[in-house]
């Protein structure tokens, strides 16, 4: 998910490219890197935290770390904590090999009780280590290294973009799947990254690896080849952008990109944890609850109360607090399960929650994104909705898997339901319909220069119209209200004029859908505009001005789908607005007060 970077034929200069490279994948997020250069033996320098803590360490050994092949790696965590010992590269138990790897291997459990009877030692919890190992059992076994490589990754499932240096041999092998690895083309060194900014100075001419080819890079130059073995020819593109604007791929802003990033994301939720066969969900969570108590903040809040309709439909009572409201009037626990959700792992509110309810003898699950947060330190399980990270301040795909890892919870807890799990793996190619189809920018155009925005919806399209206000207020700075569909005559509709858009969210064609009609129709009467966001089951654009058409969905997905109409309006409104979108003011990613 971090940052790859590997290059040969850059002589002496080998390390300070690879340090170079891996600050400029720094925008990626991560929380430890590391180093391996290959000259006669693998040295690696590796250090959990900021580059700088890495850049420290090699200035103490400086001399020791004189390869002129190398590899370097930022790490986001997904198994096990961020600490030195987890930070890639990780080596076989000869020292012989070092790996730098992207993603997550699925098979990793099964592959490291494999290695660890035939006599392997582990020095971390990640799931990479088992790689470096298999190539040992590979090379001692008499094959030669590139052999040895491909067979190694062959026993791999799961996502991954790697690349590997051997002590005695100068080249850098690499593999992808699923995970993105680019060759960068220079005069005298060739470079290979997860991304182009981190060798963009030195070349602009790049090759892009597809899932399931293989390269080497060597002194004379580069191959690619396919899962067979075959040579592959590859076209050499340019790059044209500036080295500088390069972090955010392409997209003006981080939250665009992370909205692009939710079909990825979603798939990487469900990756594993859902058997092909019989459809039975297993998150490896040791949890088996009578009642829920979500407790969360923000847009995680919104997906706790999404949540909580979710375990409520499957029989199993449910009710989400706000975090900071939770230890002021706390309510009976009983056999209750806690669940804590929070994309940081660190929200001040949301962990006083849950240390309230361990208090008061509950048992607590964390629902997180990052791993070796505090929350995953204190609960006594988690769950990690596997996002990628997130550096956008406007909480977008983390959101979405937050909602399909508590999906994905509710299934595991009871004989899964087959159109649930269809809808969940469909879902990702649904997120990517909406994303290639919406009119969200013409709607968010249009509409600028209104007084206020209302969100409506029930059900389980009640928390997105919460989660649509929320993202439109906090980048547009704009007045935006969420509102229960069937509240809006109860005070709201006061508010109402021909100068306040209402959003209203409605898919299917049942009793719902119907009665959010019935609400459209009172803002109707008072002259405001009506965006419907809908997947036109039923005959809600009739009373529409303009439709956000979303794809038909299972219910328990369908508001998700909605949700990213929301984002994309809020992120086109902000745009127009000339807002800084992804650091919105008076915000911080990660709230670390009460
Ligand atoms: C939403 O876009 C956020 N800026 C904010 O509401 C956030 O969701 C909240 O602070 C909770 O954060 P957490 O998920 O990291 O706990
Ligand atoms: N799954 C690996 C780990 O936890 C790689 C994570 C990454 O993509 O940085 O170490």
């Amino acid at each position: 998910m971090c940052g790859i970077i590997g290059c040969v034929g850059r002589g002496d200069e080998t390390l300070d490219t690879l340090v170079h490279g891996l600050s400029k994948l720094e925008y990626r997020g991560y929380d430890s890197a590391g180093v391996a250069l290959a000259n006669g033996s693998v040295e690696v320098v590796k250090r959990a935290g900021e580059l700088e803590n890495l850049r420290r360490a090699l200035n103490g050994e400086r001399d020791g770390v004189s390869g002129r092949v190398g590899i370097g790696h930022t790490r986001w965590s997904t198994h096990g904590p961020p600490t030195d010992e987890n930070a890639h590269p990780h080596r076989d138990c000869t020292g012989r090999v070092a790996v730098v790897h992207n993603g997550i291997i699925e098979n990793y459990q099964e592959l490291r009780d494999e290695l660890t009877d035939a006599g392997h030692e582990f020095e971390s919890e990640t799931d990479t280590e088992v790689v470096p190992h298999l190539i040992e059992t590979e090379l001692a076994g008499g094959a030669d290294p590139e052999t040895a490589f491909r067979s190694a990754i062959e026993r791999l499932e799961g996502s991954y973009a790697i690349a590997c240096v051997l002590a005695d041999d100068d080249r850098v092998f690499a593999a992808r799947e699923d995970s993105p690895l680019v060759l960068g083309i220079g005069d005298d060194a060739v470079y290979l990254a997860s991304d182009v900014p981190a060798f963009r100075e030195f070349t602009d001419k790049v090759v892009y690896l597809e899932d399931g080819e293989f390269a080497v890079l060597d002194g004379e130059g580069w191959s690619v080849t396919d899962s067979t073995g075959a040579p592959v020819e590859k076209a050499i593109d340019t790059v044209t952008w500036d080295p500088e604007e390069t972090g955010k791929s392409g997209y003006d802003h981080y939250m665009l990109k992370e909205i692009h990033e939710q079909p990825r994301a979603l798939r990487q939720c469900v990756s594993g944890r859902v058997s092909e066969l019989s459809g039975e969900v297993d998150l490896d969570v040791d949890v088996d609850p009578t009642g829920v108590q979500f407790v969360a903040c923000g847009t995680s809040y919104h997906a706790a109360v999404y949540g909580a309709q979710l375990f409520q439909e499957a029989g199993i009572p449910a009710q989400a607090f706000l975090g900071s409201e939770y230890a002021t009037s706390p309510p009976p626990i009983g056999d209750d399960l806690v669940v804590g959700v929070t994309q940081s792992g660190e929200t001040a509110d949301t962990l006083s929650a849950l240390r309230e309810a361990r208090r008061r003898g509950a048992k607590t699950l964390a629902v997180t994104n990052v791993v070796g947060s505090t929350v995953s330190r204190e609960c006594d399980d988690t769950l990690y909705i596997r996002a990628g990270p997130e550096i956008g301040v406007a909480a977008t795909k983390t959101f979405s898997s937050q909602v399909v890892a508590l999906t994905l919870l509710v299934e595991s807890l009871r004989e899964s339901r087959r159109e649930t799990i269809a809808a969940l793996r469909d879902l990702p190619a649904s997120v990517q319909t909406v994303l290639d189809t919406s009119k969200a920018e013409e709607v968010a155009e249009e509409y600028v220069d209104s007084d206020a925005y209302f969100f409506i919806g029930r059900g389980m399209h009640y928390p997105v119209a919460l989660e649509g206000a929320l993202k439109f207020k906090e980048i547009s700075y704009e007045h935006a209200e969420g509102f229960a569909a069937g509240e809006l005559k109860h005070g709201p509709l006061a508010l109402v004029t021909e100068n306040t858009p209402v959003f209203a969210l409605v898919t299917g064609e049942g009793e719902q859908a119907r009665k959010t009609i019935g609400n459209v129709k009172e803002v109707e009467a008072r002259d405001a505009p009506v965006v419907a966001v809908t997947d036109r089951k039923s005959d809600v654009a009739r009373y529409a001005d303009h439709v956000l058409e979303i794809p038909e969905s299972d219910p328990r997905t369908a508001a998700v789908l909605a949700n990213v109409q929301l984002q994309l309006v809020a992120y086109y409104a902000a745009a127009q607005l000339g807002r800084p979108i992804d650091k919105p003011r008076n915000l911080a990613k990660s709230v670390t007060v009460e």
